[in-house]
């Protein structure tokens, strides 16, 4: 077990506290103004365990900020109609003000179809292709909530990216590819890695910013770090275990996520954050 360095921590505990208290202050805002609570709809298909403690935590923490959560929860075995049919009804109700389709669903679902199914100006995840496209463009849009935590992650730190090399591993709709598209908008040069990406340890080793989002248990090797790299630890695996080799990665890393305690927190602090700016939005109150 190597030093922790704590000087090293982003932590994001820290930071999602931070941000939790402006979504409170913008919560009594809008219930001062309208008389309206900021409402968070969380659908859940099926009953797999940590889907199943992912919306229970998300639908506490919204009760915490005296938002209200509505429980959405469908059988496995519920078809795309069925599961589109519901968006469309919370999406016509003027109470509701975020979805989020808790993700992943069960695989005979169209998972996109039904996300498409959210419109925008309720699509706190970010998980719409509209969405991701004016996320490319750098237009206003409730970003996917890892990337928009993690690029608050990276402000609090003052980590500059204008010019930096950054890598981000892994591609996904939600995170890897809307993460490479806010670094470019921050005018960082961004190399996307992929499972069919050649030589990824000499590419890690020269990033200045490393982003992993793969989905592997201390996949990223400490000596691929290059000395200096700020590492971003997106990755929650089974067991609580990162994506990087936390204590390998640490020793050459200036700074570093840890796992728990580093993204996570701020993915929840934005989808709460981003709940209160909706409802503000539909509801006509400045935040
Ligand atoms: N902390 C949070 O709140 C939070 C939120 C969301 C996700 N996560 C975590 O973040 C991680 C990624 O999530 P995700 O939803 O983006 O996963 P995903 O959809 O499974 O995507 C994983 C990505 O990693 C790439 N990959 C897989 N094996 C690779 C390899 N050997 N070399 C290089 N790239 C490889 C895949 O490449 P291909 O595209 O080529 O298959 C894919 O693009 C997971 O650990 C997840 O639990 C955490």
């Amino acid at each position: 077990m190597a030093t922790i360095n704590k000087a090293k921590l982003m932590d994001g505990r820290a930071v999602a506290k931070r941000v939790l208290e402006g979504t409170a202050a913008k919560v009594d805002r809008i219930r001062s103004a309208t008389g309206v609570t900021p409402c968070l709809a969380t659908v859940l298909v099926g009953d797999d365990p940590s889907s199943v403690t992912y919306t229970r935590m998300k639908r506490k923490r919204c009760l915490d900020l005296g938002m209200k959560p509505v429980r959405v929860e469908l059988p496995e075995g519920t078809t795309t109609d069925e599961l589109v049919t519901e968006i469309e009804r919370l999406a016509s109700d003027d109470s509701v003000h975020g979805i989020l389709v808790q993700h992943p669903v069960p695989k005979p679902i169209d998972k996109r179809a039904a996300f498409e199914a959210i419109p925008m100006e309720k699509d706190v995840d970010g998980v719409t292709s509209r969405t991701l496209g004016r996320v490319i463009l750098g237009m206003p849009a409730f970003i996917p909530c890892t990337p928009a935590g993690i690029m608050r992650l990276l402000e609090e730190y003052h980590v500059e990216l204008d010019g930096a090399h950054a890598v981000v591993i892994g591609r996904s709709p939600i995170l890897g590819r809307p993460m490479a598209s806010m670094l470019i908008n921050a005018q960082a040069t961004v190399t996307l890695c992929h499972s069919r990406s050649r030589g990824l340890p000499t590419i890690v080793r020269h990033a200045d910013v490393v982003i992993a989002a793969v989905g592997k248990p201390r996949f990223v090797q400490g000596g691929w770090i290059n000395v200096g790299a700020v590492v971003i630890d997106a990755g929650y695996n089974e067991g609580i275990i990162g994506d990087v080799d936390f204590d390998g990665a640490i020793e050459p890393a200036s700074l570093i996520t840890p796992v728990p305690g580093g993204v996570g927190p701020m993915t929840i602090a934005m989808l709460m954050d981003h709940t209160a700016y909706a409802a503000a939005a539909q509801l006509g109150v400045e935040v």
